[in-house]
């Protein structure tokens, strides 16, 4: 019966489908025992999974298929078709998979199965002769906690100790700018894995910061623990938010946002503030001001740029945001840079004073250096790691936010700050720990989100010679192709997520040629 009961559409599956209805490589969103399902056609087979991704939620059957295998419209992640397997992060769980059986001239939906999410069923790697015995890996963020959980599905038996300073992390840092700081995220939505789970799956997490790294005799000195002895070795520290240094920046108004703390220290603060100044015309602080207005708050951003963003996206978005944000009540104070914080205001270098009971500071981040730099590590503006992400100390790898790579798409080695990229580094780090001697050649890919806008950016493009428009930003649907030489160095596009996905597979084939 093909319909929408209880919001699921399509035809139910388990009462099945003509075979026929399917051409090899099609796919079609049905039912079946009260899912949406996934049902596609590989070559003869065909196969099912749930329909909604495990990151977010995103729509798999508005996604592309690429072999036995389907990515989210959304953010990119990528699911196996044949046993629901989450290939590539963001998404970290598997989709429910479901069995189909031939029955004549049909093809039907018979059971569903579910997997624990680490469950050791990734693809395998090469095993080394000799496996590491112990894993430990410094700092427990995005790229830290991706590797400890591969380790895992990789089916690594041994040990494997993750090392955080914070208290609570992981959580999902993306969303403390969006709806988590707007409101819209309850606190339980924040934590990436529920209480418990890392001790289930014999991950050790140490709560202590890495205070020295020595790699000759493979030793983590800790604060208040006993050094702890690796085989192999993640560096995963991040970043910090950059300071300015203003005179009055250590008034307890003023705040920067890094940290679930952070975070809730902002929340807190804007229960009874009502007006706050956002210093910095970043993702983060043009995102801190969408979700501020959505608590109300009078917003003022500042920044020395005349158009935001305008470096990274272009001109045209940059006039898009602009024009968005101020739709919604943000003023912005363009080409001035903040001079002083005073008791109730913000005073900018032309003098002008901007009333403040909350400051928030969004200047851009620097990559936390200081255990690699102490180690002595081969450093470019960040830690060099060659394209298995290993660092130039033996069985060390660096990992997101502090791992400059070379980028086989750009043909740059590049350090970027993205939380889907910073999850695959730790993903390919820990494949390559168990010897897969896989290269990180993944196109880069971030999101970033302002009231009902998402924009979604493949690639990397540190400058062009050609910006092409398609399409009309106000009316939500463009897309922005910046080139060099003829080439399209990275794709921007909001809601146009079929085409995103397509240049990124299209920027796969071409290094793979
Ligand atoms: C508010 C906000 C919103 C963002 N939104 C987006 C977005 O929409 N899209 C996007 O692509 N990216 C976004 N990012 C960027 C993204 O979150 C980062 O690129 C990503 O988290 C980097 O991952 P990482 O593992 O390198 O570092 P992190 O996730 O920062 O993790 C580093 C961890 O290391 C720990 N640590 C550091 N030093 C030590 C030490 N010496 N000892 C012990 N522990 C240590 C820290 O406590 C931390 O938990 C956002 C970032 C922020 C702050
Ligand atoms: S919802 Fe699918 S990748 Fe985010």
């Amino acid at each position: 019966m093909a319909g929408q009961e209880g919001g699921l559409t399509g035809p139910d599956l388990a009462a099945g489908v003509a075979a026929a209805d399917l051409a090899p490589g099609a796919s079609l969103l049905g039912h079946a025992f009260g899912e949406s399902v996934l049902l596609a056609r590989v070559g003869s087979d065909y196969l099912a999974i749930g329909a909604t991704c495990s990151h977010y939620g995103g729509p798999l059957a508005e996604g592309v298929i690429v072999g036995d295998t389907v990515r989210c419209p959304w953010h990119h992640a990528c699911f196996s078709l044949r046993n629901g397997e989450a290939l590539r992060a963001p998404a970290l769980s598997p989709v429910p998979c479901f069995l189909v059986e031939r029955r004549g001239d049909r093809v039907v939906v018979t059971r569903k199965e579910e997997r624990d999410p680490l469950a050791a069923t990734y693809p395998a790697a090469n095993p080394p002769r000799v496996a590491p015995q112990r894993v430990v890996i410094v700092g427990a963020g995005a790229a830290g906690s991706a590797a400890a959980e591969m380790l895992r599905r990789c089916g690594y038996t041994g040990s494997v100790t993750m090392v955080d300073a914070e208290q609570k992390s992981p959580y999902d840092r993306p969303n403390l700018s969006k709806d988590y700081l707007a409101g819209n995220a309850p606190p339980e939505w924040i934590p990436l894995r529920p209480d418990g789970f890392y001790e289930e799956h014999g991950i050790a997490v140490v709560r202590a910061r890495a205070t020295r790294l020595d790699t000759a005799r493979k030793s983590l000195e800790l604060d208040g623990h006993e050094p702890i002895p690796y085989d192999a070795l993640i560096l995963a520290t991040g970043a910090d938010p950059i300071h300015l240094g203003l005179p009055g920046e250590d008034d307890p108004r003023v705040h920067y946002l890094r940290s679930l703390a952070d975070s809730d220290a902002i929340i807190a603060a804007a229960k009874s503030a009502k007006r706050v100044v956002v210093i910095g015309a970043s993702f983060i602080g043009l995102e801190v001001a969408a979700s501020l207005r959505a608590r109300q708050l009078d917003v003022h951003v500042v920044a020395p740029e005349s158009l935001p963003l305008e470096r990274v996206l272009g001109p045209q978005l940059g006039t898009f945001i602009k024009s968005l944000h101020e739709e919604k009540g943000v003023v912005f104070h363009l080409g001035r840079k903040p001079d002083r914080i005073e008791k109730t205001s913000v005073v900018l270098d032309d003098g002008t004073s901007l009333d403040a009971d909350l400051v928030v500071i969004g200047v851009g981040v620097r990559p936390r250096l200081a255990l690699a730099e102490q180690a002595g590590l081969a450093m470019e503006r960040g830690v060099r790691v060659d394209e298995y992400l290993r660092t130039s100390a033996s069985d060390v790898y660096a990992v997101g936010d502090i791992a400059r790579w070379p980028d086989p798409h750009s043909g740059q080695r590049v350090r970027v700050e993205h939380w889907v990229v910073a999850q695959r580094m730790g993903q390919s780090a820990a494949r390559n720990i168990l010897g897969a001697n896989e290269r990180f050649d993944y196109v880069p890919f971030f999101w970033s989100a302002h009231y009902d806008v998402s924009i979604n950016y493949v690639g990397h493009a540190e400058q062009w010679d050609r910006i092409v428009v398609d399409g009309d930003p106000a009316k939500r649907d463009v897309s922005v192709r910046y080139e060099q030489a003829g080439r399209t160095l990275a794709l921007a596009t909001i809601f146009r997520d079929d085409e995103s996905l397509r240049v990124e597979i299209d920027m796969e084939r071409a290094i793979a040629r």
